[in-house]
């Protein structure tokens, strides 16, 4: 069987390795892919990437390859309706529709819909006013968090410790327009405090099958300092999340959404993704849905799963989750996010990567922001690598991840020298 999986990042080359073990699957196309997918193509894993991005093509390409199933793998071609395009086409498609896809395009859309349904999260307003918002925040005091409706990618959050950090927020989306249509409107909410896990489900509409969990690591430098990022590593399964939490989060927050899009008329299918605060008291509390998988949640969760992905995707698809049970490696896998030189601002491209290793039993590397260069692997991007690393404690995860980051070289390349110490702790 054919798949196409749309996107370029490390999410993607950890997808594609993945589906690439189905016995099921002879060709993984990737659309557009990286240069991890595009070598993996020559050591005959049955990866190809595929250089179209368009979603016509992509229904084009779907039909003449006669494609078993696409599967999505960022946020935007979601938002941008590519599932409805691709049922309209019948064609085989796991993702949320455009209109679903608001859980994560629209915090409006998702804080409302939370409100309305009873699922734990920060109080807020949503304002257009800048007038308003700037006297909400007065009303409200700091901390205080402020973030555009839209799709920012990753830049639309802003956790101002003070007022003058508040302010400046609102004006930066509101008055000067910097994030365009995404900051037309903002939400501001109450600052929560606690410790965050990524709770992420495959849904079919009625079902919620939970993969394993895991803990990225948003910030840039070690001790959670420093810019936020599009998460700098993320260890799987993340301990913070007990047997109880794992309940809660279920019962809580994903069996209502999976309850509560079905009863808005707007069943939703695809992966979900809660990121959740477990505040001091045990208590949950949804800070945002993604409508996606995690990156770099993704790769730990990928070198975990042993049972089928594909096989997966297709009981989602038909809606019958119910009847699956995942089998996942019992170790912890480890990702470490080697990214560029001055990422996240301005990330410098076209550095010459040299020293990754091939992949072991307990070492893997997913490529990100990398392409094949006459021949050549060279940066391009701001998140380059992620290297994983497995084994049955998470200090041994660790050791084995940065022992092949030592090997890896490119100039000006900067990763987190702590991910997984709150675990370690
Ligand atoms: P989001 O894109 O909504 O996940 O926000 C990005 C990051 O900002 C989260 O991972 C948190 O670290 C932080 N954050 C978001 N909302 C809150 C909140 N209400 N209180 C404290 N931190 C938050
Ligand atoms: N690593 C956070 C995200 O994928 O949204």
């Amino acid at each position: 069987m054919k798949i196409l999986l749309v996107g370029s990042g490390g999410r993607e080359h950890a997808l594609a390795w993945k589906l690439a073990q189905s016995p099921q699957v002879q060709t993984v196309y990737v659309a557009p892919g990286n240069g991890g997918t595009a070598t993996a193509k020559q050591t005959a894993a049955g990866i190809t990437n595929l250089p179209i991005s368009g979603l016509q093509e992509l229904v084009d390409f779907a039909k003449r390859e006669k494609i078993h199933l696409t599967v999505v793998g960022p946020e935007a071609p979601l938002a941008a309706g590519i599932v409805d395009l691709f049922r309209a086409n019948g064609l085989r498609i796991f993702g949320p529709t455009q209109l679903a896809a608001q859980l994560e395009s629209s915090k409006d859309f998702s804080k409302a819909f939370m409100k309305r349904h009873g699922i734990p999260t920060a109080d807020y307003q949503t304002f257009s006013s800048t007038l308003e918002a700037h006297a909400y925040i007065d009303a409200k005091g700091a901390p205080i968090v402020i973030k555009a409706d839209g799709l920012a990618a990753g830049k639309g959050v802003v956790v101002a410790m003070n007022l003058a950090e508040a302010h400046a927020a609102v004006d930066m989306m509101l008055a000067d327009n910097k994030l365009g249509n995404a900051g037309a409107r903002v939400v501001i909410e109450e600052f929560l405090t606690g410790e965050e896990a990524s709770f992420i489900v495959l849904v079919d509409g009625k079902n919620a099958l939970a993969l394993a969990t895991s803990q990225d690591h948003k910030r840039l430098l070690d001790g959670d300092q420093g810019p936020n990022t599009g998460g700098m590593g993320a260890y799987s399964p993340a301990p913070v999340v007990t047997p109880e939490i794992h309940a809660r989060a279920l019962r809580e927050v994903i069996m209502p959404t999976v309850r509560g899009m079905e009863a808005d008329g707007l069943p939703y299918t695809g992966f979900l993704y809660a990121g959740l605060m477990i505040t001091p008291d045990g208590k949950i509390k949804c800070l945002e849905f993604n409508c996606r998988m995690g990156d770099p949640e993704t790769q730990p969760i990928m070198a975990r799963l042993r049972s089928d992905l594909l096989n997966v995707l297709d009981h989602a698809v038909d809606g019958t989750l119910n009847t699956v049970d995942l089998d996942w490696d019992r170790r912890t896998a480890l990702g470490v996010v080697v990214a560029a030189k001055n990422y996240p601002e301005t990330p410098r491209t076209e550095d010459a990567i040299t020293g990754i290793a091939p992949d072991t039993e307990d070492q893997l590397t997913f490529h990100a922001g990398t392409k094949l260069e006459g021949g050549k692997l060279v940066s391009s991007g701001g998140r380059v690598l992620c290297v994983v690393g497995l084994s049955d404690t998470v200090r041994g995860a660790q050791q084995k991840a940065y022992e092949a980051i030592a090997k890896i070289h490119f100039d000006g390349m900067q990763y987190r020298q702590d991910i997984g110490y709150r675990a370690v702790k």
